[in-house]
């Protein structure tokens, strides 16, 4: 997966067993819905608690474009529903609902029972094949789920489709730090963390492949590189905990006129 850079190759999720992109996206719908209904327990559990201060400060950072009560907003791959409820508390009263969707039924009834009377609404809906129009979005914001993506540089291309000219993508996601850190969080990540996970969760598949997947996805330099590619502009990564985590931003650059 590595270039002559150092840089892995951008792709996609790919689960054990999958064989093409259509079958790694049905196994990853499939592995979310079965641990659906112990997504958010084991979530807190194994993070001690620290995604929540990562939804919060990456709602934080796009704070301008949510106090907009016009601005149409986006929590693609939502599950559960923090990101999204993170995203409302910058909302004002009587704001434009903000979108929140996912391809899995089971994480995303859960989520509604969170943010349904709180200003979002439900979409079920694959982040690949958006059912919105072209440039019909100010914000797109996605946390823990584009990862999980069949095709990391397909994805970013529907994400920019739907943006209006100067709109904005967040994509918060796991990263794998450097040094000492690195190698401290690497023995948790890939050994204790799947322990836990199979025994609260009692199956062995999605706590081993959560440590693969981020293993898979690009590194921050590589991940900026291709958006800018898909045409977005000021591509950053923030990295929050140690890199453990980070927030990943763009624009759309904003249309030329004449
Ligand atoms: C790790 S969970 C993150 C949920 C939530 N955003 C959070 O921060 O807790 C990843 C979510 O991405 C969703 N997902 C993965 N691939 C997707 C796709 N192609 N389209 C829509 N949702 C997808 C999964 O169903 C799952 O609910």
């Amino acid at each position: 997966m590595r270039g002559a850079t150092g840089i892995k190759a951008a792709a996609g999720a790919k689960p054990a067993g999958a064989e093409d992109e259509s079958s790694a996206a049905q196994m990853v719908r499939q592995m979310f819905n079965s641990i659906a209904p112990r997504y958010d327990l084991l979530n807190h559990l194994l993070s001690a608690n620290i995604d929540r201060l990562w939804w919060r400060r990456a709602a934080r950072r796009f704070r301008s474009v949510l106090a907009d009560p016009e601005a149409a907003v986006l929590d693609i791959c939502c599950g559960t529903g923090d990101m999204t409820m993170a995203l409302l508390k910058h909302r004002p009263e009587g704001a434009r609902p903000i979108l929140a969707a996912d391809f899995a039924r089971e994480m995303l009834t859960r989520g509604a029972r969170k943010f349904g009377a709180r200003g979002a609404v439900a979409l079920e809906a694959d982040a690949m094949h958006l059912p919105l129009r072209s440039g019909s979005l100010d914000l797109v914001v996605t946390a823990f789920g584009f990862r999980n993506l069949a095709n990391y540089e397909a994805g970013l291309r529907e994400f920019h489709r739907v943006l209006r000219a100067g709109g904005q993508l967040g994509i918060l996601d796991f990263s794998e730090p450097g040094g000492m850190i690195g190698k401290a969080y690497a023995l948790y990540f890939r050994r204790i963390l799947p322990a836990i996970g199979r025994l609260v969760c009692g199956a062995e598949g999605p706590y081993n492949y959560l440590p693969a997947s981020v293993g898979r996805f690009p590194a921050p330099p590589a991940m900026t590189a291709l958006m800018e590619e898909v045409g977005f502009a000021e591509s950053a990564w923030n990295p929050y905990t140690f890199g453990i985590a980070g927030l990943y931003t763009a624009r759309k650059p904003a249309a030329v006129v004449g």
